[in-house]
C-alpha cells in the first residue's frame, strides 16, 4: 500500500517552518485518583493524602508515550511548529472532567523530548500560539463534539488547524474518528508518522511477503472473539498453533474430551472448518497431546499433567502439557516468520505457565522474524524478558487483530488516497 510517508516530507525540507498536526495513540493506563500513590521516590508510608500526593493519576505503562516520540523529534529537527494530541479512555463529548486530561501525559512528555510540553484545552478553533522548535500537546481530542462520528464540520476545522497531518497512533488505526480520518481528508497534506509506518512494515513483513514456513499462535479464552483472525490466517499460515480456552474447542473438534474447560462447543463446526482448511493446503493446526489440568481455577490449584485423552469430567485445563509446550516449539524455532497474539495458558499463575514459557523462549531463539502483540501477550512478553529478542512488538490492541482479520485499517485507507495522485 502506497502512502506518503513524514520522513520524506520531512528529508525534503518541506516541513520547516510548518505548523505539524501529529495524531499520536497516547491512551495510556493512568492509576485511578482514588489510589494515590506517593510521589516519586516516595512510599505509600510517608504523608497523608493531600500533601505531595498526586491527584492526578499517574502513568502505570507509558510505552505508548515512548513511542511517540520519534515522530515529534522528527517534527523538532525539521524546523516545524509541533501540535501533538490523542485520546484518552473514551470521555462523553463536549464534557471535561479532569480524569479525562491528557495532564500527566504532557509531563512525561516534556520529561523524555527535555522541553516543556504546554497542555492547550478548548483548541479546535485554533488562537493558540506554537512557533517552531516548540510542542503543544491538545487536550484529549475525544472532547471535541464530533470526533466519534467523524462529523464533516469538525474535520474541516481539524484541517485548517495545520498545513501537514501526520497519522502516527498505530493503536488507533482502526477507527475513522475526527482526529484520525477526517482531518486525513481536510489537512493540506496527510502523511504516515514514523511508529505507523514502522507498524505496517512489520505486519506487512509478517504477514503479506514472509519468509516461511510463517506459523502464528492465535491464543485467548473465546473462539467467537478471534474468529475472523483464525479464519483469515488458516488461508495464508502454514502452521497455527491454538491456546487457551480456543484451544480447548480445537481438541473438542478432534473428539477429545476437555472435562469443564472453557470451550464454546457452539463453534465446533467453524474450528473443525478451520482445520480442514488448513489441511487441505498442507499446513496444520497441532492439536496438544498432553495438557496441565487442575480441579479449579486458582493460582494454588494442585496442578497435574495428563495426555490429552485422559481428560477427566472434573478437570480444567489450564496449560498445555510439556510434550506439546516442546513440540511448538521445535516448529517455532524451524520457522521463517511468527505472528503471536495470546499466552497459550494461565501464565499468571507460576504452576500454569510453563507453555507460555516455553513458547516464549523458543520465539526469542528463533531465527525467524516475529511479531507480536495484543495486551496480555505483552505482558507475557514483559515476564520473561524476551522484548530484544522478539522482531516487532506492536503497540496496537485492537488495530492490531483487525490486520490480523485482513482488514484494510481506516487509516491507511485514507492515508492511501491521499497518495494517489
Ligand atoms: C486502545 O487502547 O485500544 C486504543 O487506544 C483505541 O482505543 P478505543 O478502543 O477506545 O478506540
Ligand atoms: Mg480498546
Amino acid at each position: 500500500m502506497k502512502f506518503l510517508r513524514f520522513s520524506d516530507v520531512c528529508r525534503s525540507g518541506f516541513a520547516r517552518g510548518k505548523r505539524v498536526f501529529i495524531r499520536a495513540d497516547l491512551n495510556v493506563p493512568l492509576s485511578p485518583p482514588t489510589h494515590r500513590c506517593p510521589p516519586e521516590g516516595g512510599s505509600a508510608a510517608l504523608g497523608r493524602p493531600g500533601d505531595g500526593w498526586d491527584d492526578a493519576g499517574r502513568i502505570t505503562e507509558d510505552t505508548r508515550v515512548r513511542a511517540s516520540i520519534p515522530a515529534i523529534r522528527m517534527a523538532l529537527d525539521a524546523g516545524a511548529a509541533v501540535m501533538v494530541t490523542s485520546h484518552l479512555g473514551r470521555p462523553t463529548e463536549g464534557e471535561f472532567k479532569p480524569e479525562d486530561s491528557l495532564s500527566p501525559v504532557a509531563r512525561r512528555l516534556s520529561d523524555l523530548l527535555g522541553i516543556e510540553v504546554r497542555l492547550v484545552s478548548g483548541w479546535v478553533d485554533g488562537g493558540f500560539a506554537v512557533g517552531p522548535g516548540e510542542v503543544v500537546l491538545l487536550e484529549n481530542c475525544r472532547l471535541n463534539v464530533g470526533e466519534k462520528k467523524n462529523k464533516p464540520e469538525l474535520a474541516a476545522k481539524l484541517g485548517k488547524l495545520c498545513d501537514i497531518f501526520v497519522h502516527d497512533a498505530f493503536g488507533t488505526a482502526h477507527r475513522a474518528e475526527g482526529t484520525t480520518y477526517g482531518i486525513a481528508e481536510t489537512a493540506p497534506i496527510a502523511c504516515a508518522g514514523p511508529l505507523l509506518a514502522a507498524e505496517m512494515d512489520a505486519i506487512s513483513k509478517a504477514l503479506a511477503n514472509p519468509k516461511r514456513p510463517l506459523v502464528a499462535i492465535v491464543a485467548g479464552s473465546k473462539v467467537s472473539t478471534k474468529l475472523t483472525i483464525l479464519q483469515a490466517l488458516a488461508k495464508n499460515v502454514d502452521g497455527l498453533i491454538v491456546g487457551g480456552g480456543i484451544a480447548n474447542t480445537f481438541m473438542l473438534a478432534a473428539g477429545l474430551k476437555i472435562g469443564k474447560s472453557l470451550a464454546e462447543p457452539d463453534l465446533l463446526g467453524e474450528a473443525t472448518a478451520v482445520i480442514a482448511a488448513m489441511k487441505a493446503r498442507g499446513a496444520e493446526v497441532p492439536i496438544p497431546e498432553d495438557v496441565v489440568c487442575a480441579k479449579a481455577f486458582a493460582a494454588d490449584a494442585p496442578a497435574t499433567v495428563k495426555a490429552a485423552t485422559e481428560v477427566a469430567d472434573d478437570d480444567l485445563i489450564l496449560d498445555i502439557g510439556p510434550k506439546t509446550a516442546a513440540r511448538l516449539a521445535e516448529k517455532l524455532k524451524a520457522a521463517g516468520t511468527i505472528v503471536w497474539n495470546g499466552p497459550v495458558g494461565v501464565f499468571e499463575f507460576a504452576a500454569f505457565e510453563n507453555g507460555t514459557q516455553v513458547i516464549a523462549q523458543a520465539i526469542a531463539e528463533s531465527s525467524a522474524f516475529s511479531i507480536a502483540g495484543g495486551g496480555d501477550t505483552l505482558a507475557a512478553i514483559a515476564k520473561y524478558g524476551i522484548e530484544k529478542d522478539v522482531g516487532y512488538i506492536s503497540t496496537g490492541g485492537g488495530a492490531f487483530l483487525e490486520v490480523l482479520e485482513g482488514k484494510t485499517l481506516p487509516a491507511f485507507e485514507i492515508l492511501a488516497k491521499r497518495a494517489e495522485p
